[in-house]
């Protein structure tokens, strides 16, 4: 097969063009490159799209051999069960790149259900196992043991186990809350560095090119000085008392304090809305005032919060988060407004930003039409007005990951742009602010020092 290249298209094509190249070239295709600017822009678009077919179909014939890991990194799971929610969108966005092959995995507490889980995504009877601990030291033993694990189980347990692939030598992915204790996540933090370990925590919405774009913008001063930021996370999917009904897994264990921790709302979804606020604007809460309810009658955990904060340098802000917001279903989103302009985004319209600046119109800025700067640019996948959303997201953290997990093995050193994810230490700084905003509550909604 030839791939044609384009090589006089606009800044997202050319972008697009390195992808096709290095792709073609890691396939082992003849490469011809071509200036198409005799071409019309539509003929231009469908030669880009035609590239990206012929990717998609590659990438599709690679997943169906999905165990062949021969020349990719390994990854193993814990918990993703059949049944489970989030272990099935990591193994899919994992998939999108095609960077990393499944082989290995503990996917429940019950043997059965991994062996069905497994047997169902094609994984090696042999390397199924009854138990995280007796997965990590048989993986690490093997010439072939897998590169990294993701821990997608609940927040109770994701201490024990991070812990135990780490000593164990394997890289780490988890997902957030990191842990149930302050301290608990600092341990981590502390053992991957001492172990020289990679470890990712999946705040899934940083991974999205428009956040990053916000956040460049930022950084180089567009909205010139923050000074105030309004963010909020509500959904209305426990609205009801959803957590008695014995089948609502999700919901029965984010409600009890055994396996949640100390709290429900802010755990799970304020926590979102403070790491986004931290990686936008880089600010640092210096204090806050938080008031958590339980809305819902006999629930043991907070569903509603409301959360004032002070930053490091002055600028204020105010979080919400609640899952009892009828009519919301994962609406994320923040307003930061600066001195010279503001910046607002919507997970639910992801696209797209509004930016308004100080005697300019407002603009809506829109993920692969408008200049976005190289690094966020780098993270755009499909052209304008196709939708990129949650699993794109979610991709876009394992790709880096993946990718700086590869220069390591071969001995580099990622930099900057390839440790763009969420460590350890953006996992302590959630833990902390959970604990915070409890610990708020229970005095009234006093401020309390970060
Ligand atoms: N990043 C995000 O956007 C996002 C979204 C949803 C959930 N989460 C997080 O993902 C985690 C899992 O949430 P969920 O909704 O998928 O839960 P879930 O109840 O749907 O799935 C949990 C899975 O873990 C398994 N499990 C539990 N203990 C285990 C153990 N010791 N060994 C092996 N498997 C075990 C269960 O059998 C189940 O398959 C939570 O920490 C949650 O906060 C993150």
């Amino acid at each position: 097969m030839i791939f044609f290249l384009d090589s006089c298209m606009g800044q997202c094509y050319s972008k697009c063009t390195r992808v096709h190249q290095y792709r073609a070239e890691y396939y082992g295709f003849r490469i011809k490159t071509g200036d198409s600017s005799d071409l019309s822009s539509m003929n231009r678009f469908f030669l880009h799209i035609n590239a990206r077919v012929c990717i998609m179909e590659i990438n599709m014939i690679e997943a169906s051999k999905n165990n062949n890991a021969a020349g990719k990194i390994r990854y193993g799971m814990v918990g993703g069960g059949s049944g489970a929610f989030i272990g099935e969108v990591h193994r899919k966005a994992i998939g999108l790149d095609g960077k990393a092959a499944l082989t290995a995995g503990c996917f429940s507490r019950s043997l059965p259900l991994t062996l069905e889980t497994g047997e169902a995504l094609g994984v090696d009877k042999d390397r199924l196992y009854e138990s995280y601990l007796e997965m990590a030291e048989a993986e690490s033993k093997r010439e072939d043991g897998i590169d990294f694990v993701s821990i997608v189980t609940p927040n109770n347990s994701h201490f024990m186990i991070a812990r135990t692939f780490l000593e164990n030598g394997i890289h780490v992915v988890c997902d957030k809350p990191l842990t149930t204790n302050y301290e608990e996540a600092e341990e981590l933090h502390k053992l991957a560095e001492e172990k020289g370990l990679l470890f990712a925590v999946t705040y899934t919405y940083t991974g999205y090119p428009a956040v990053k774009q916000a956040r460049e913008m930022i950084k180089n001063g567009e909205i010139g000085e923050i000074r105030f930021v309004n963010a909020e996370y509500p959904q209305e999917w426990l609205a009801e008392p959803a957590e008695q009904d014995p089948a609502n897994k999700q919901a029965v264990w984010r409600t009890d304090p055994a396996q949640s921790g100390i709290s429900n709302c802010v755990g799970d979804i304020g926590s979102h809305v403070e790491n986004m606020i931290s990686y936008v604007t880089g600010l640092e809460i210096e204090s806050l005032s938080a008031r958590l309810d339980k809305m819902v009658e006999g629930r043991k955990l907070d569903d509603n919060a409301v959360i004032m904060l002070n930053y490091k340098g002055g600028a204020k802000g105010l979080y919400w988060s609640s899952q009892i917001a009828w009519g919301h279903d994962n609406d994320l989103s923040f307003r930061i407004y600066g001195s010279e302009g503001a910046i607002s985004w919507r997970q639910e319209n992801p696209n797209y930003l509004k930016i308004a600046k100080k005697g300019e119109h407002v603009k809506v800025a829109s993920r692969g039409r408008d200049d976005f700067y190289d690094h966020p640019g780098s993270y755009v996948r499909i052209p304008s007005g196709h939708p990129e959303g949650y699993f794109e997201a979610f991709g876009n953290i394992y790709s880096t990951f993946i990718d700086a997990l590869t220069v390591k093995k071969a001995g580099g050193t990622p930099d900057e742009n390839q440790l763009d994810f969420p460590t350890p230490i953006d996992g302590a700084k959630g833990v902390r602010f959970i604990e915070k905003c409890v610990e708020s509550s229970d005095k009234n909604s006093s401020w309390v020092d970060f």
